[in-house]
């Protein structure tokens, strides 16, 4: 569904991303991880549209997603949650979520959208009229998942959803997700909580230096040596 092929991307002459070659099929979670710098953020925004890349491509459903503007990348069902949730702290929740049905075939089905993001968070409904900057860093986050669920995805992509939360928060950030995905939503996934991540991802990349340098199903990253070195921590290797 997602195919990424010899991507390479950066800022002026500062080289973020070499030769990533990735993909994600259909109803899938896929965890990127990767130490702070590695480029997880600068691919998820070359997906998004929001950077564009030097070379390389990136096809979705067979589409080139290089040739279209961000606002098309989310017409055709791929949207993002961006890194710092870029809210809108001043306007309501309702608002805030209003704003990611932005395309016209959901701005005509807001509604239902808004109905959909107030079951997944009844938080937010209660909340519904409330400034977002008014909110717990949980509910914000909280808004800037529904925000992009309201732009009616097949592709989620999140990068770091659970920065500065508390875990109990975290867990529920991370639930919501296993639901939006059995719902039929594919999940590519930045998160810093490794364990968490690999534990509801079905396949995950280890982005390093702007390469990959691992992937494999969850259950083999999370038994690999160089990641739990890496990101498990040091109790995660002496453990059998
Ligand atoms: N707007 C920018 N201008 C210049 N360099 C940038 C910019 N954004 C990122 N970089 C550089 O590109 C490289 C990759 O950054 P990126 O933000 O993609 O990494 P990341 O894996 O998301 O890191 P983090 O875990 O800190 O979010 C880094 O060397 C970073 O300093
Ligand atoms: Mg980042």
């Amino acid at each position: 569904m997602l195919e990424i092929r010899g991507l390479e991307a950066g800022y002026g002459d500062v080289r973020a991303l070499s030769g990533v070659t990735l993909s994600i099929a259909a109803g899938e979670i896929v965890a990127l991880l990767g130490p702070n710098g590695a480029g997880k953020s600068t691919l998820l925004n070359c997906v998004a549209g929001l950077v564009t890349p030097w070379t390389g491509s990136i096809h979705w459903d067979g589409e080139d997603l290089l040739a279209l503007d961000a606002h098309l990348v989310v017409e055709r069902g791929v949207a993002l949650v961006p890194e710092g949730r870029r809210l809108f702290g001043g306007m309501s929740v309702q608002d805030n979520l209003e704003l990611g049905a932005f395309a016209p075939r959901t701005w005509a089905a807001r509604r239902a959208g808004l109905e959909r993001v107030y079951a997944l968070f009844p938080v937010l409904a209660e909340r519904r009229r409330a400034t977002v900057q008014a909110l717990s860093g949980g509910q914000q986050q909280m808004v800037a998942v529904g925000r992009a669920l309201m732009a009616s995805p097949r592709l989620l992509m999140l990068d770091e959803p659970s920065l500065g939360l508390a875990p109990r928060l975290v867990a529920a950030i991370l639930e919501v997700l296993v639901a939006i995905n059995r719902a039929g939503v594919a999940v590519f996934l930045v998160e810093q909580n490794v364990p968490a991540a690999l534990s509801l991802a079905h396949r995950g990349y280890v982005l390093e230096g702007g390469r990959i340098v691992g992937e494999g199903t969850g259950a083999a990253l999370m038994a690999d040596a160089h990641v739990r070195r890496a990101y498990l921590g040091p109790l995660a290797v002496r453990r059998p």
